[in-house]
């Protein structure tokens, strides 16, 4: 079923709430893959009902981004969720959203902020402001889905930390259910910007994931130092590739590491052309 109205989710809700039902929300911006197939087949196979978000919420996006050309693919987006068992589709505008952003402008808008220590690093850095809006809509979808569980992909790792802490710090009641990458054979990580890519553009992208890969095999053979770990990837790179960050980061804070643990994610951000690709892997 497609919505597209806060009121007629809440409704369902409601019904589905005093039959005692649990709903699990996989909050999503649409363009769907099999990555985001992965987290609607986790939230079907353990929640009564199914939730899907989709929605390219405006507020994410940072001035010069690409909101506009961002991939908009409703219908085979709506087919894939039926055949997948989904029971609600719901894909609000942005009026619905943030009627009063819409109408007068964002300062009319109540945000949730995630602390700065988390945000001021990594894809933070250089999108200012982009995780006030993630958390901000996040949010909002939990209060008008109320789901018991919610289901992220480990593609956007920073994004589910933060969103971690934001259930832990707010109490707000829901079950954060982490989902693993997907890859194509080839290692590329699924990501809805894999469509901005050539074919040319999807060899030179295997750089990100042949970078993590290596690094994860030379700390299993006894490499713990972040330097040396680092210096492993420059022999990947070439003049085709843009490095953002290579960086090793606390599974849980973000804090920084010197020498590697298993409790390290590896984080990487890369552009090849205007393309911004990024990556990560545990080095549990
Ligand atoms: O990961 C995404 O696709 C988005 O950031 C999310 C969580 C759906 C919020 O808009």
């Amino acid at each position: 079923m497609l919505y597209h109205k806060i009121v007629e989710v809440r409704e369902k809700i409601k019904q589905w709430k005093k039959e005692g039902l649990t709903v699990g929300l996989v909050p999503t911006m649409g363009a769907l893959h099999n990555g985001h197939l992965s987290l609607i087949k986790k939230s079907v196979e353990k929640c009564d009902k199914t939730v899907v978000s989709v929605f390219v919420n405006p507020i994410q996006f940072c001035p010069g981004e690409d909101l506009d050309k961002y991939p908009r693919t409703l219908d085979a987006d709506e087919k894939l969720c039926n055949d997948a068992g989904v029971d609600i589709v719901f894909s609000p505008s942005p009026v619905e959203m943030y009627p009063d952003a819409q109408m007068l402008s964002n300062d009319f808008l109540t945000y949730v902020i995630p602390p700065f220590f988390y945000t001021n690093k990594l894809c933070g850095k250089s999108r200012v402001g982009h995780f006030d809006g993630v958390c901000t809509v996040v949010n909002k979808l939990f209060n008008i889905v109320q789901p018991d569980f919610a289901f992220f992909g480990e593609k956007d790792r920073q994004q589910l930390i933060i969103l971690k802490k934001m259930v832990k710090d707010l109490n707000i009641p829901v079950q954060i259910i982490p989902c693993p990458i997907v890859r194509e054979e080839n290692g590329l990580a699924l990501s809805s910007r894999n469509k901005y890519l050539s074919e040319d553009d999807k060899v030179n992208a295997l750089v990100l994931s042949k970078i993590l890969f290596n690094i994860k095999s030379c700390y299993n053979e006894g490499m713990k130092d972040v330097k040396a770990l680092t210096e492993t990837a420059y022999s990947f790179l070439n003049d085709r590739h843009s490095l953002e960050y290579l960086e090793f980061r606390d599974a849980d804070n973000l804090e920084e590491k010197t020498a590697a643990d298993n409790n390290t994610i590896v984080f990487i951000a890369l552009k090849i052309g205007n393309v911004r690709l990024i990556d990560n892997i545990s080095l549990v």
